[in-house]
């Protein structure tokens, strides 16, 4: 068993660090050398993508997650409307689908049972469906219009780590190849996407090399019993993957809220010591951004919130305002969640060791859940 781990306590532990080789998988053959990105092993063509004007995408958990990512790339790429919805709800709402409407369907297993029901709702409404599954001729896929497969190899641990990056990698190529086909006004920042996408592999890895203070603090954190994360933009989501990391693997309260909203209720949670830890976009480019996140540290500090600050190497304000830093290599907003999740795995991983919890085997949890 030691010698499947690849020398590693966990399947979980093994899986965080293949998760630069998985995404280089996942971009693999699929950007030509002119800077295409080229599908078509997916089996839509080109008009095909033109005809779209709208996309949902259907989800459930940590896939869920990548969706919601995926919804801010798409929409700002290709300024075509895009909706995420948990696949459990989206059949029972009469969402608005027709021809021209793509389904995107995530689903690291290709078994999950609300998603192929979503599927299938979406199917019946003649909407298109292109899934991104990481398991070949698996159900979703083989009943989906089109599908992008994300090469992650074997996903053992059931809290989800390489397939989600991968699944952000491979909804990235997604959202870029639309931008592409449509002819979209923003070619040049697409190019350059695409350049840092390439190079996202070695900036993951860069971000394991440097996983040890995150263990530490996660330590440090193992006696409090809720966790709180905030994040804006993409950010948003990758606090509530980090949260579902640490519900899923310490058993411990932990939430996911967008920052501008804990001045609506959530702020109330925070007490003397409550660890915050916040997803902090980088401080150039989209600075606004950036000054409102440092505000909100500022408000959960002022009610005594220990702050852990995700944030961008050399990010002196990040640094000042918060209790700990974890810094991640720079990257473009939209594809910083390939480098911020990296962070939170780990932390969630070495606080439920911390409680002598089983990682690869949460309780009441499964790998695929083929009921709804
Ligand atoms: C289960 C797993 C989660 C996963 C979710 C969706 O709940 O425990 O880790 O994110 O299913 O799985 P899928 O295979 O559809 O991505």
């Amino acid at each position: 068993a030691a010698a499947e781990k690849g020398g590693f306590d966990t399947f979980m532990a093994k899986e965080i660090h293949e998760q630069p080789q998985a995404v280089a998988d996942t971009l693999r053959g699929r950007i030509d050398e002119s800077g295409q990105i080229v599908l078509d092993e997916v089996r839509m063509s080109d008009q095909d993508f033109r005809d779209i004007d709208k996309v949902f995408i259907v989800a459930c958990g940590t896939s869920y997650h990548a969706g919601l990512v995926t919804k801010y790339a798409i929409e700002h790429w290709t300024r075509i409307p895009c909706e995420v919805e948990l696949a459990s709800e989206f059949r029972y709402r009469d969402p608005v689908l027709d021809r021209s409407t793509l389904v995107v369907a995530i689903s690291q297993s290709g078994e999950t049972m609300d998603t192929l029901m979503a599927v299938r709702h979406a199917k019946d409404q003649k909407a298109r469906v292109l899934s991104i599954s990481n398991t070949v001729g698996s159900t979703i896929p083989r009943e989906s219009d089109a599908v992008l497969y994300t090469r992650a190899g074997i996903e053992v641990a059931v809290a989800s780590t390489k397939a989600f990056l991968t699944q952000l990698a491979a909804c990235y190529l997604v959202g870029l190849h639309l931008a592409q086909v449509r002819g979209i006004k923003y070619a040049d920042e697409v190019s350059a996407v695409l350049d840092e996408l390439v190079a996202a592999p070695g900036k993951i890895a860069k971000v394991i090399e440097g996983l040890d203070p995150v263990r530490q603090m996660a330590r440090e954190c193992a006696g409090q019993d809720r966790v709180l994360f905030i994040g804006r933009h993409v950010g948003y989501p990758v606090a509530l993957e980090g949260a579902l990391k640490l519900k899923e693997l310490a058993y411990l309260h932990a939430e996911g809220f967008a920052a501008g909203e804990l001045k609506h209720g959530p702020i109330s949670l925070i007490e003397a010591g409550t660890p915050v830890v916040a997803i902090v976009p980088s401080p150039r480019g989209r600075s606004l951004l950036h000054d409102k996140i440092i505000s909100n540290i500022q408000e959960v500090k002022a009610r005594g919130a220990k702050v852990i600050a995700v944030c961008e190497e050399g990010d002196k304000i990040a640094a000042v305002h918060a209790d700990f830093v974890i810094e991640t290599p720079a990257s473009p907003t939209l594809l910083a969640p390939l480098l911020t999740a990296v962070p939170l795995q780990e932390f969630a991983a070495e606080l439920a060791t911390a409680l002598g919890r089983d990682i690869d085997q949460p309780r009441n949890l499964a790998k695929s859940v083929t009921v709804e």
